[in-house]
């Protein structure tokens, strides 16, 4: 399997860090980073420090994402990105979940999906995705699954909260993470029992 990723809404770059640091030979081939309204680009610039030197930041990486063709992104193994959250989080008064201006880039992530049909995804977002909108629960959440399952994909997630991994900060996210129905990794799953899946064998049943 080709280990490359493409880094959406990379911010400084946690998902590459954990990639790299999981195993060096992950390579990040594309990296989207772009603060909405702001001159100064401070997480890019600061991701550019980084990265620049060891891949994945070209002209279009500082751009807004639904600005870029999906032409310049590279083929990957796995996309990541933990998309903007505002929209989703109680923090927000009047959060519009997926509707909202935040929220609507959950389509750019679905158009570079259906076209680069990269074979492994992980997202990160807040907890109350689960949850969102507040007048209707639950349905972004439904919809997000819907379109994963629309473009060939099983789907297994899990709420994580950092404080029981050793983090002094009680961080609750939902991580997704979804595979093609064609891959090795579907077929052995799919074999199992749905419980099993979720207690023992799938990716966040284990503790670490
Ligand atoms: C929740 S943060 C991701 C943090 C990241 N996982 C990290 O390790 O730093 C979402 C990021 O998406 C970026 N963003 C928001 N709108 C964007 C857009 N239209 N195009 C590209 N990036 C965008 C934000 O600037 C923010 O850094």
């Amino acid at each position: 399997m080709e280990k490359k990723i493409v880094e959406l809404f990379a911010g400084v770059g946690g998902f590459r860090i954990g990639f790299e640091e999981a195993n060096p030979d992950w390579e990040t081939v594309f990296a989207s980073q772009w603060e909405p309204g702001k001159k100064n680009q401070f997480a890019f610039n600061c991701y550019k420090e980084h990265f620049e030197n060891k891949g994945g930041v070209t002209k279009f990486s500082n751009c807004d994402i639904s600005t870029v063709p999906t032409s310049e992104i590279p083929d990957c193994t796995v996309l990541v990105g933990g998309f903007p959250c505002q929209d989703y989080s109680v923090a927000s008064t009047g959060a519009q979940g997926i509707a909202g201006k935040k929220g609507v880039l959950w389509w750019e992530i679905e158009r570079i999906l259906k076209d680069k049909e990269p074979a492994f995804i992980l997202l990160e977002n807040v907890d109350r995705l689960l949850k969102s909108p507040s007048k209707q629960r639950g349905r972004d959440f439904g919809v997000i699954l819907a379109c994963l399952n629309n473009l060939g994909y099983s789907v297994e997630w899990r709420v994580i909260n950092a404080a029981e991994y050793g983090f002094v900060q009680r961080r609750k996210r939902i991580f997704i993470f979804a595979f093609k129905n064609t891959t090795k990794y579907h077929q052995a799953i799919a074999k199992k029992d749905i419980s099993r899946i979720a207690y023992f064998d799938g990716i966040f049943a284990k503790r670490f």
